[in-house]
């Protein structure tokens, strides 16, 4: 069954949804799926632009070779080597042994370390090298750690087309709609804070390349293509790699086992949303920390509330401070509360992590097993007020 779309003159989508998968990258919960984007163009040569996962294999190739309708497939130009993307590259270049392999040769040392030494020929490219196809010319743009160290994207000239490999991508499957329209940028968060959140610098140093060029199309690897209106994706993806918080207002994160933890959190997101403060709280062993990870970045301040465990923190909580450092977040305003019935100990563990993370404002809740009075949470309450 053929299914190829196509999305202007001489250009066809090949790619699909995977909405059988549970874990993206076996750790990111995609309850929508996700899909995987390859890019046919046809001109008087023609030129791939990345394959799929092997979970839609076999309709990728089934498509490619209805799409070619016998023409020969002259050139495979790889953008990015990871496997949800060029897992099905070494069948490819084995039913096209004619196709040309253009890539970089950063690129080039990952193929062979996934497919071993390739006999079709190579053309290397460097940045600004251009590959003609007949009417469209393509101009190679080197994105190094968005998200691998290899990634480059394929800017085409005659329809000013960026094929932008991971960045501008989503997570999502389930609406049918090739193109963007009325985006509701949750996933697209939570997939560029939790792929490439931590790249903020390359991610910006390609954002001005980019803005350098008049773009009408935008092609990424997962997710929608955005004909023009994305104005409101760049500004997010600006927000987003310089670290500066999309919206002033706090995120309460708690662990708690028996609730008393839960009662002084919930008593904060109370206090502030009585000053008019914005405020989202979850608990952290319900959350899975990618959708933690993804708020942490959209909102300017982060409190963590956690019962001490093992004379530290509760295992989830740890976790998820963990991963907030390791993405590489900057410029909060955080804040913690610890509970503890004999030896509190998280409060001082939460302030190390979160210390990379931001400033940590000094006012403190200590608990000792239920809340009694309200008056250290109503001083948090007032102090982070004051810095929204
Ligand atoms: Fe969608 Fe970095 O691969």
């Amino acid at each position: 069954m053929k299914s190829i779309k196509k999305i202007e003159e001489d250009i066809y989508y090949l790619g699909g949804a995977d909405r059988r998968i549970q874990l993206f990258e076996n750790v990111y919960p995609v309850p929508e799926g996700v899909t995987y984007n390859s890019y046919l163009v046809k001109d008087d040569k023609t030129a791939l632009l990345d394959t799929v996962d092997c979970a839609i294999a076999d309709e990728f190739f089934e498509n490619l070779a209805a799409a070619l309708e016998g023409k020969p497939l002259d050139y495979v130009i790889v953008n990015h080597m990871e496997p949800d993307h060029a897992a099905t590259l070494g069948r490819l270049l084995a039913a096209y042994p004619q196709a040309v392999l253009v890539t970089t040769q950063k690129a080039l040392v990952i193929v062979e370390e996934f497919f071993g030494a390739i006999s079709n020929q190579v053309m290397l490219v460097k940045e600004g090298d251009r590959l003609s196809l007949g009417k469209r010319t393509f101009r190679f743009i080197l994105a190094p750690m968005v998200h691998w160290p290899e990634v480059m994207m394929t800017y085409e000239e005659y329809g000013q087309i960026l094929f932008s490999a991971d960045a501008f991508g989503s997570f999502g499957a389930s609406d049918a709609c090739l193109f963007a329209k009325d985006e509701d940028f949750s996933e697209y968060r939570r997939y560029y804070c939790n792929i490439v959140g931590k790249y903020g610098a390359p991610v910006s140093s390609v954002l001005k390349k980019a803005s350098a060029l008049p773009i009408a199309m935008l092609c990424p690897l997962h997710g929608k293509i955005w004909k023009g209106n994305f104005d409101k994706l760049l500004e997010k993806y600006v927000a987003w790699s310089s670290y500066a918080p999309e919206d002033k207002g706090v995120l309460i994160v708690y662990a708690s086992v028996y609730g008393h933890t839960k009662c002084a959190a919930e008593l904060l997101a109370s206090l502030l949303a009585e000053r008019g403060v914005t405020v989202r709280i979850y608990d952290v062993s319900k959350t899975h920390p990618s959708y933690l990870i993804a708020e942490a970045f959209r909102f300017s301040h982060i409190v963590c509330a956690s019962i001490t465990y093992n004379a530290g923190i509760f295992v989830n909580m740890e976790h998820f401070l963990s991963d907030l450092k390791a993405h590489g977040l900057k410029n909060r305003t955080c804040a913690v509360i610890e509970n503890g019935g004999w030896a509190p100990a998280s409060g001082k563990l939460m302030q190390e992590l979160l210390s990379s993370v931001g400033t940590v404002l000094p006012q403190t809740v200590t608990l000792r097993g239920a809340l009694k009075e309200s008056a250290p949470v109503e001083a948090l309450a007032e102090a982070i007020a004051e810095t929204v």
